[in-house]
């Protein structure tokens, strides 16, 4: 039995789609446990961009099964789309190679208007959501009148939907939002339901079946721990559990499996924040477009699914270390290592002030970081392009001295560090 769980230390958007994909060429399976197409995880592969939101970054591998787990809400237009996507880049989706959750829940175009129109009543206060309609999907989840993937296969579903589609107007009227025409989603859903029919399957049953075949499974998650619904920076999260233990519950996978499980947290070696929400070690001005970039390179700070400009700061220790405890982590892998290069110095976050006193660690969970103020440490940075580096020795002292600094830290080891988007750009720890 093998579990390699991959997880986002930050608030998203560190790099786990080529982190996925590089682990992707030794594993069974690659299931995805949370969220929906919220997420935008990008795949370098020679001149190919792959901007995946639904489907697991090890599809792009020929061998690994891909699974949507029962942890995820899923918009079938958006999977539609990418499955079209891939089919025409060549890549094998059949059934027998993409597998969904019969208890995935379904976002509709009323989910999503929802969303907006919800974002627009918060006014200023607003979260800064994708507007996908993630939290309004898993709303209904958890009240227990969701649409779920297997409901497709009833022939109750017509009729479900157009409660759903009723419901969800009766919640625009008073948000004074346009309402939704059921004819319709209900006639986008034929379609889909005919498309999504054949790839429907009881997940949690072929993991373990897999498992007990003694095949490697590989975890992608989604956004990332400070995102977590439970663990993250509430209310600015959003609604999935985001962090590794979320792998249990939204893949259906016993916690047996947690014992040998690697846990790795995939950590941009900077911080990055997309939407509102308190950001302690964030920067502005000319500095923030150095680490921002100018939205020239297809890999600076704009969202793979919003497009939106990132926020960027110095790398917070109190949220890496934080983030290390929360998931279990057991390693780390430092992406964009190369943007770092031309700074003279960099800053590394490795506690907090408030007032007279000082902390290393969190003790109130992330909520209240409005309240304190970051204490750095100074490093030296380093001239050198790392882009062409491919052994751990070939890299400049001072980014050794950088990635010794974090791992020490995090106070787990870097087991790697990205140097590029490309696939071949990574530098091994060994
Ligand atoms: P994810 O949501 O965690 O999968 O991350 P995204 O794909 O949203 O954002 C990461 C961005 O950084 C993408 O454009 C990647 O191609 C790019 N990227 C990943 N690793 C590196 C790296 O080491 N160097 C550079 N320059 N870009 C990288
Ligand atoms: P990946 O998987 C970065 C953020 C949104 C917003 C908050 C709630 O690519 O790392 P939601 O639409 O989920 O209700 O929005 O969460 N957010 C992400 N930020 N990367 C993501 O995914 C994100 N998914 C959601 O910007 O602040
Ligand atoms: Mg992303």
């Amino acid at each position: 039995m093998s579990l390699q769980i991959i997880v986002g230390t930050q608030w998203g958007d560190e790099g786990k789609g080529r982190i996925v994909d590089w682990f992707a060429s030794t594993s069974d399976v690659v299931a995805r446990y949370n969220g929906g197409d919220n997420a935008g995880h990008s795949v370098t592969v020679g001149p190919k961009l792959f901007k995946l939101h639904l489907v697991p970054s090890g599809i792009i591998h020929p061998k690994p099964v891909a699974v949507l787990g029962n942890g995820m809400v899923i918009n079938p237009k958006s999977l539609l789309d990418e499955l079209d996507m891939l089919k025409n880049a060549g890549i094998d989706i059949g059934p027998q190679r993409l597998r969904i959750s019969h208890a995935a829940h379904l976002i509709t175009s009323g989910h999503q208007s929802l969303d907006k129109a919800q974002e627009t009543a918060r006014g200023k206060g607003n979260i800064g959501t994708t507007g996908r309609g993630i939290g309004p999907a898993y709303t209904d989840k958890a009240t227990r009148r969701g649409l779920r993937v297997a409901d497709m296969i009833s022939p109750d579903f017509v009729e479900n939907l157009g409660n759903h589609i009723d419901e969800t107007n009766e919640q625009l009227s008073t948000l004074g939002a346009p309402l939704v025409n059921p004819l319709t989603v209900l006639n986008e859903f034929r379609l889909y339901r005919e498309v999504m029919l054949p790839y429907i399957a009881d997940t949690s049953l072929e993991l373990y079946n897999a498992m007990n075949m003694g095949q490697r499974i590989l975890a992608e998650g989604a956004q990332g721990t400070l995102l977590d619904i439970d663990h993250g920076t509430y209310p600015f999260v959003t609604s999935s559990s985001t962090v590794a233990t979320g792998v249990f519950t939204g893949l259906g996978i016993g916690i047996t499996a947690a014992q040998d499980a690697e846990v790795t947290g995939v950590c941009k070696a900077f911080q990055t924040r997309v939407g509102s929400g308190p950001f302690p070690t964030e920067v502005f001005d000319d500095l923030a477009l150095r680490l921002r970039g100018t939205g020239a390179n297809p890999w600076d700070e704009y969202g793979t699914t919003t497009g939106r400009a990132r926020r960027v700061g110095w790398l917070d220790g109190v949220l890496l270390r934080y983030a290390v405890r929360i998931n279990g982590l057991t390693e780390l892998v430092i992406t964009k290592l190369d943007i770092l290069s031309g700074f003279e110095k960099l800053n590394l976050c490795v506690g907090y002030r408030q007032g007279d006193k000082t902390f290393s660690d969190l003790h109130f969970g992330p909520s209240n970081l409005e309240d304190y103020t970051p204490i750095y440490e100074e490093f030296p940075g380093w001239a050198e392009d790392l882009g062409a580096i491919r052994k751990w020795e070939d890299l400049p002292k001072a980014a050794k001295g950088y990635l010794d600094a974090i791992a020490k830290l995090a106070g787990v080891p870097v087991r790697m560090a990205s140097v590029g988007p490309e696939r071949e750009q990574m530098v091994e720890n060994k």
